[in-house]
């Protein structure tokens, strides 16, 4: 019943503005009236992800609930993990509206947000109250305004990290100008041993991941897997939104911003690829880019990501979109003979080098 309301909520939705109708669908997963499945899992689908126990490996994006609104609905979505955010220590606006545009001919969207939320105070006291039946993570951010931005990083970290079970280093967002410049050796060196530095304090020192641009030279890629590695961080996520525009239909295609959904597909996966075979196992990484099926899932894992993540397919799919995948890899790990998530991890890796 709930999937025919989805199927008519969706086509509803189109018509609306794609923020409004976003906060639409926020509002939905607040009230219960989204799609959900509850805890999806099997012995295949169950994995451990840099010591975060899954039940099953197909996660939602950083973005989606940038305000940590709607933990109880999305504990019940389906998601073998969830990341909110990104926050930054200060609340802020963002870039004005309109900022989100959809593709439909490319199954694809383009935003410049530019991290509006309402910073980590709001943030972190929605967090203290979270469902504890859920893996969640937070994704950091920096104020556009900061006269420090490494530091912000760090900031909503102390503040934050007793709530979650993982935070995210986003320096690959294309929207806060500058902020990929976070991604050059030496200031990502100094960033990731700040934040190191908070983590190591904490109570429970939870997994940090950092978050990178699928916009990388082979070198730099080589680079920051060099910093990911001494620095200790606990994983990488590939990849953020691109600004490539290679290929596309839609009358939207020359909005600036981050675009994300299937044209993304192919160049994440790369990057993913190449940073498995640049950090080797010796870092478990997740990929996210244009995942709208089960073999795209499965692909990206075959590629070298322990566990995967999407955003945009759930516009044009829905919330049901989540389970479906978790479903549909468990019969494609099978079909390969393979036991669970970890045997499938990187079996394929050479077709994407
Ligand atoms: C994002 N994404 C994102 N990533 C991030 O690290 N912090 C953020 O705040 C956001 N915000 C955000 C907003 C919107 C509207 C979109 C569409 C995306 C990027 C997202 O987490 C993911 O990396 C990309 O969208 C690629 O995955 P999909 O969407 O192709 O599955």
């Amino acid at each position: 019943m709930k999937r025919i309301a989805e199927q008519i909520g969706l086509k509803a939705l189109r018509r609306v503005d794609p923020e409004q109708a976003h906060g639409l669908a926020l509002k939905a997963l607040q009230s219960g009236l989204a799609v959900a499945p509850g805890t999806i899992t099997s012995a295949r689908l169950a994995t451990n992800v840099a010591g975060l126990d899954l039940p099953n490996p197909v996660g939602l994006a950083a973005g989606f609930d940038k305000n940590a609104e709607a933990l109880v609905g999305l504990s019940k979505s389906g998601f073998g993990f969830v990341e909110v955010g990104a926050a930054t220590p200060r609340p802020q606006d963002g870039n004005p509206k309109p900022r989100l545009f959809r593709l439909r001919e490319d199954k694809a969207a383009i935003n410049r947000f530019g991290f509006n939320n309402q910073g980590m105070e709001a943030i972190g006291a929605r967090l203290a109250k979270r469902p504890r039946d859920m893996v969640l993570g937070l994704n950091l951010g920096a104020n556009k305004d900061s006269e420090d931005r490494a530091a912000d990083f760090a900031k909503v970290l102390a503040h934050c990290g007793a709530h979650v079970d993982f935070a995210t280093v986003n320096v690959s967002s294309p929207n806060t100008e500058k902020l990929r410049d976070l991604q050059g050796k030496a200031a990502l060196g100094a960033l990731l041993g700040g934040v190191m530095e908070v983590r190591a304090g904490l109570a429970k020192p939870i997994p940090v991941f950092l978050k990178i641009a699928p916009d990388l030279t082979a070198d730099e890629i080589a680079e920051i897997a060099e910093v990911a590695l001494e620095s200790g961080v606990q994983g990488v996520i590939t990849t953020n939104t691109t600004l490539s525009r290679e290929g596309l239909q839609s009358a939207h295609k020359g909005e600036m911003g981050g675009l994300s959904g299937a044209p993304l597909f192919e160049a994440s996966t790369r990057v993913l690829a190449q940073m498995s075979k640049l950090t080797e196992g010796k870092l478990p990484l997740i990929g996210v880019g244009g995942i709208s099926t089960p073999e795209q899932a499965y692909a990206k894992i075959c590629a070298g990501a322990s566990a995967v993540q999407l955003y945009t397919a759930l516009v044009y799919g829905g919330l049901s979109l989540a389970g479906d995948i978790a479903r549909g890899l468990d019969k494609l790990l099978a079909a390969d003979g393979h036991a669970n998530v970890a045997d499938a991890v990187g079996s394929k890796r050479g077709d994407w080098l």
